[in-house]
């Protein structure tokens, strides 16, 4: 194992700043501590150290009524780098001053330090390399992004100056220092009566004025959660970056995770449910696929989800993994559907994903596996002629949230998959032929969905997309075909 620190370069030492109590977000915790994608915020942050190759050490300042929290959630975690969780000030700069007092007792001479605000819990391993970088050259770095909007100064509610937005950037986190620097930096700092900052760049700025502060480029997902919408944005954020998303692995770790493992598939008869018992199978799985044509299972019916999952334990013994797929598409204006079609929906849609949960925990809490259900965007915003559709799908978001937070003890995971529209018999069916680039294949969403059973989220809404929501892509490519301004979907 390498040593830490080791003599052939600086060690580094995270500092993750905890120590605030998130005023403006307004809620009874320290915002560093609300859950976001399944996880406490600042467990998402230590998580980015922890796997950063160039951080040694972490060090956690946390509001100290919270230390608690904290070291559950790093022995929850099995965090190795942790090695002091201590009490932050009364101010930031107050409390990177404990930091730097406590890097210093890690005896580790001249080191890098990272200072990193908790509540940035999407920082990226790219920025932290960058960093670490630019400390071989420099003794103090900040990480910043050009700004897109014009910053005005003002006297009350006068404008007094704008500045040339060409040179204005937005300061992120980390800034990174030399030890000794920021130590002098803050040294100097004490002795002034007039000192106020609201990072550590600007008491180097301030108090060392000739030391060059570098800047790193952040990026535009490496947002501080400080206002309520931002809890909502870093949400969505995890969903479509990398770290929200689970992981493709190679053929054999595929083989080698499914081999022997049961996997239940209700509504497996065609589309995407057909091929994530083919791809199961084809891993070496135990795959079973029930519908309604193939084996008459109608998930609505409690007993028939019973019966079936009762046959897979009988057959094998065990279930790791129950798939539902099933659903109705029935598109048209409410009042104009029949009771009948309002009945089925609401059946089908939720009181099924409701059955399938209830009678699945059991097997589930034997083997740790995971319950993965399938939602649509439209859970986000109800559309016209989809209500049906729409709110049973944003239901099953919420079921899924839910039963993540009960069964979280029981070792048993669910998450949603919500694909966009994809190539499927039923959409075919129901909105007839559409240009094969517009749609998403019900292969691609299955091999998503084996990714999700295999990752260890819980809670989730992982969404399949034909691009990458996150990089630049052409007005064609945006305007292409077959995306219809209302969006409808269809997923079997
Ligand atoms: N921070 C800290 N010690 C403090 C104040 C803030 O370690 N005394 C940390 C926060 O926990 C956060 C980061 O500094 O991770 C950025 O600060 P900010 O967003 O201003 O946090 P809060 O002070 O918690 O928020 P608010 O200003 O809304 O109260």
């Amino acid at each position: 194992m390498r040593e830490r620190g080791s003599s052939s370069r600086p060690g580094t030492v995270a500092v993750v700043l905890a120590g605030g109590t998130g005023q403006r977000i307004g809620l009874r915790i320290p915002k560093q501590l609300i859950k976001i994608a399944g996880k406490p915020i600042i467990a998402h942050t230590l998580a980015i150290f922890e796997a950063a190759p160039e951080v040694d050490h972490v060090i956690v300042m946390m509001s100290p009524d919270h230390i608690a929290d904290v070291e559950k959630i790093a022995a929850d975690a099995g965090f190795a780098k942790i090695t002091a969780i201590l009490p932050g000030g009364a101010t930031r700069n107050d409390t990177t001053r404990r930091a730097i007092a406590a890097v210093e007792g890690l005896g580790l001479g001249d080191c890098n330090v990272l200072f990193h605000d908790a509540v940035r819990p999407l920082l990226s391993q790219r920025i932290i390399h960058d960093c670490v970088k630019a400390l071989r050259t420099h003794r103090a770095v900040d990480v910043a992004i050009p700004s897109s909007d014009t910053v005005i100064v003002t006297d009350g509610d006068v404008i007094t100056g704008i500045p040339d937005r060409s040179r204005l950037r937005r300061g992120q986190t980390p800034q990174g220092f030399r030890l000794s620097t920021i130590r002098r930096a803050y040294d100097l700092a004490a002795g002034d009566p007039a000192f106020d900052a609201t990072d550590d760049c600007g008491v180097v700025l301030r108090y060392l004025p000739g030391e060059p502060i570098h800047v790193v480029a952040g990026d535009e997902q490496n947002m501080k959660v400080t206002q309520p919408v931002d809890i909502y944005l870093t949400d969505k954020l995890f969903q479509l970056s990398s770290q929200g998303l689970p992981r493709r692995r190679t053929e054999d770790e595929y083989t080698e995770r499914l081999a022997g493992r049961t996997l239940v598939v209700f509504g497996g008869s065609y589309g995407i449910g057909a091929d994530v018992a083919r791809l199961g199978e084809a891993y070496g799985a135990n795959a079973f696929a029930f519908s309604r044509g193939g084996t008459g299972t109608h998930v609505e019916n409690a007993a028939d989800v019973r019966a079936a999952l009762e046959s897979v334990y009988d057959a094998t013994g065990r279930v790791d993994y129950v798939v539902n797929t099933a659903g109705v598409l029935r598109v048209g204006p409410l009042v104009a559907a029949d009771p009948e079609t309002v009945e089925e929906a609401i059946r089908v849609n939720l009181l099924a994903p409701i059955h399938i949960a209830r009678a699945s925990h059991p097997y589930l809490a034997e083997t740790g596996g995971q319950l993965l259900l399938y939602t649509s965007s439209s859970y986000t915003r109800g559309r016209g002629d989809y209500s049906l559709y729409s709110s049973a799908k944003a239901a099953v978001v919420n079921l899924a949230q839910a039963l993540a937070d009960e069964w979280a003890a029981d070792g048993v995971r669910i998450n949603c998959v919500n694909p966009e529209r994809t190539s499927t018999p039923m959409r075919s069916s129901a909105f007839g032929e559409e240009p094969p680039e517009s749609l998403l294949s019900s292969e691609a969403v299955a091999r998503t969905s084996i990714d999700v059973l295999l990752s260890t989220l819980t809670g989730h809404v992982v969404d399949v997309l034909r691009h990458d929501p996150l990089q630049p892509r052409g007005a064609s490519e945006a305007d292409a075909p077959g995306r219809s301004p209302r969006g409808e979907k269809s997923r079997t």
